[in-house]
């Protein structure tokens, strides 16, 4: 049976790298390329940790990675990029939400470098030199790299399968009260992408926070006992600890979201997912308090446009824990 071809678009991120992880080790999809954002840290830092974790996976004959945009296209909220002018003022023991422990994950440093081509230019050959409809980009960081290439290559949205996004939220924020990390890292590049035309399926954290992973089934990843499984465990633990920090309802049950790991659970078990809609989804980017938010038009019959994604907004941590430990353990037994 062939495999889904895909392009993971990152900002290696923890959870980015479970993603990875997972995708490199479950043999599930047929891995195009791997391009890379400014996000949970500045470019070269993601970069660096996405080629950790392709080496340390033993893939780097196989897959080659792509370094991306370097700022968002316009907002300069984000304090990773070297443009911000308006860094978030932070509050003395508040701690900024989404930025890592530290700049680099805890895996060996490589020797694997970026490919000289940038992603943007990449992507666009690569779609373009594609069967119309057989490539989906699972995109795990802040949506300039897409929005560029759609900007720079009109029919690139309408040569894609898909787009299957991390990001937003319903009814919760992360970044800010209003706006979940990746959307609100680069608000114009979102809306570009969600108004494509393409096929987008969001998932939001709405449903990531209904797939937590607890310090005790850290516990089961680790006790697999092969390195990815060692550094999955390693990296919940640290999740765990740093929602902990601020969030109190996490730091009572010892949970953590997976974020980027679900989505690409979503796409190929979409039964992971609980409870979705078709939806009208707008980005605000009117750069006011709700900046980057996600709109999202639940009003049955009083939609006046047509819904232009799939938005999920529960998820099953069961099936979800079931998948990612069953990759491990497959992946453990050689
Ligand atoms: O809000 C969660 C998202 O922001 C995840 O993709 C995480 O890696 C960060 O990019
Ligand atoms: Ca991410």
């Amino acid at each position: 049976m062939t495999k889904p071809k895909i392009i993971m678009d990152v900002d290696t991120g923890t959870d980015d790298a479970v993603a990875l992880t997972l995708a490199m080790l479950g043999g599930e999809v047929d891995l195009l390329g791997v391009t890379t954002v400014n996000g949970n840290l500045e470019l070269k830092l993601t970069t660096d940790n996405t080629l950790r974790v392709v080496d340390f996976c033993g893939k780097g004959e196989e897959i080659k990675v792509y370094s991306g945009c370097e700022y968002p296209l316009v907002s300069t909220l984000s304090p990773t990029s070297a443009q911000s002018l308006r860094p978030i003022p932070k509050r003395e023991g508040v701690k900024v939400p989404f930025i890592m422990h530290a700049d680099h994950l805890p895996l060996p440093e490589t020797s694997l470098k970026a490919q000289e081509k940038r992603a943007v230019v990449w992507l666009i050959e690569t779609v373009m030199a594609s069967q119309p409809g057989t490539v989906t980009i699972v995109a795990l960081g802040p949506l300039t790299n897409i929005a560029a290439a759609m900007r720079a290559e009109p029919a690139f949205a309408s040569r894609l399968q898909e787009i299957v996004l991390m990001g937003g939220g319903d009814r919760i924020g992360n970044a800010s009260a209003a706006a979940e990390f990746n959307i609100w890292a680069d608000p114009e590049a979102a809306e570009i992408v969600l108004q494509s035309g393409c096929k987008i399926s969001l998932i939001p954290l709405d449903a990531t926070h209904e797939a937590e992973v607890s310090a005790a089934q850290a516990a089961e990843i680790e006790a697999i006992g092969s390195k990815e499984a060692k550094f999955v465990a390693e990296v919940i633990r640290e999740r765990i600890g740093g929602y902990s920090e601020r969030d109190p309802e996490l730091a009572a049950k010892q949970t953590a979201p997976l974020h980027d790991a679900l989505a690409l659970c979503y796409f190929l078990h979409p039964e992971c997912i609980t409870k979705k809609i078709e939806t009208v989804c707008h980005v605000d980017v009117s750069g006011g308090v709700c900046y980057g938010r996600t709109m999202v038009d639940r009003r049955a019959n009083l939609v006046m446009e047509e819904p232009n994604c799939t938005f999920a907004l529960g998820a099953d941590r069961e099936w979800f824990l079931g998948w990612l430990m069953g990759i491990l353990k497959k992946a453990a037994q050689g």
